[in-house]
């Protein structure tokens, strides 16, 4: 009986372990434990400066860590690069949306996909007929991933037209083009009207049932009560307590951290 539970032991999606980066001194990581679990939604909050996104930078192959590791889906991701981490289907989003202002929300959606693995430069150049194949494929693809993020409507608009929850949506649908089993996605409701933050959860509780799942950097405490569990907390470089969102709003530990300590 013992055996069969381990054998059938839940492995985690994503495993960090022992994780540091500093900045000329500023201890950023502190050595972060934490994991995620495939078919949910897990909630990332702290106070500002916490490393919520410093951790997203290192998971992600953007920024290396200077200890730790990280395994993704069965396998050690840490220092791979950003574009191999992608390709194994750990896909991040920014806190400030990147992407090119003056191309289209299709181009922009386009591009994200080009950069998947066995799309090579030379067949996009001699416009064989497997990269015309894989161009169509493409284009099929970004427009149903507009359609499901009501983004049809603008596809051929600059993404500097749209609105700022628009924007949010684009991030969100250039980390689709890349085929994800895990998205990390860094305040993908800030700074958005309420209407569209509702939307926004939507559309991420319908991912995790197509077997997305979802770590989710959120301050908009609405939105981590309503998608989230569990829920992460950071503060001040560590993992300080994890939960579901009603056990840590009633946490002392966790108002002192968001409180800021009395010295
Ligand atoms: N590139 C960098 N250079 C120097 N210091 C940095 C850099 N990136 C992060 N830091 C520092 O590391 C600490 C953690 O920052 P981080 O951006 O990870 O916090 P956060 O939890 O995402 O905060 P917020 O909720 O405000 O987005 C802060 O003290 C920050 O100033
Ligand atoms: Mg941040």
């Amino acid at each position: 009986m013992t055996a069969c539970r381990l054998l059938t032991r839940a492995v985690s999606l994503l495993e960090v372990r022992g994780l540091t980066r500093s900045y000329y001194g500023v201890h950023a990581l502190r050595g972060v434990d934490l994991s995620v679990e495939a078919g949910r939604i897990t909630g990332l909050i702290g106070p500002n400066g916490a490393g919520k996104t410093t951790l997203f930078n290192c998971i992600s192959g953007l920024v290396p860590p200077d200890d730790g590791t990280v395994r993704f889906d069965g396998r050690v991701v840490t220092r791979w690069r950003p574009d191999r981490i992608t390709g194994a289907g750990l896909v991040r989003t920014f806190q400030i949306a990147r992407g090119f202002p003056l191309l289209s929300v299709l181009e922009n959606l386009l591009l994200y996909g080009t950069q998947q693995p066995g799309e090579h430069l030379v067949h996009a150049v001699l416009r064989s007929p497997a990269a015309r194949r894989r161009e169509a494929a493409l284009r099929e693809r970004a427009r149903s991933i507009a359609g499901r993020l009501n983004l049809t409507r603008m596809l051929d608009q600059r993404a500097a037209e749209l609105s700022g929850g628009q924007k949010k949506l684009l991030e969100i649908g250039r980390a689709l083009m890349a085929e994800p089993k895990l998205l990390l996605l860094d305040e993908p409701v800030a700074g958005v009207n309420p209407t569209l933050a509702r939307e926004i959860g939507e559309h991420l509780r319908a991912l995790v049932v197509e077997g997305i799942s979802v770590l989710l950097i959120e301050h908009h405490m609405d939105t981590i009560a309503a998608l989230c569990d569990p829920v992460i907390v950071m503060a001040e470089g560590r993992h300080l307590r994890q939960g579901s969102f009603a056990e840590l709003a009633g946490d002392p530990v966790v108002q002192e951290a968001y409180m800021g300590r009395r010295r």
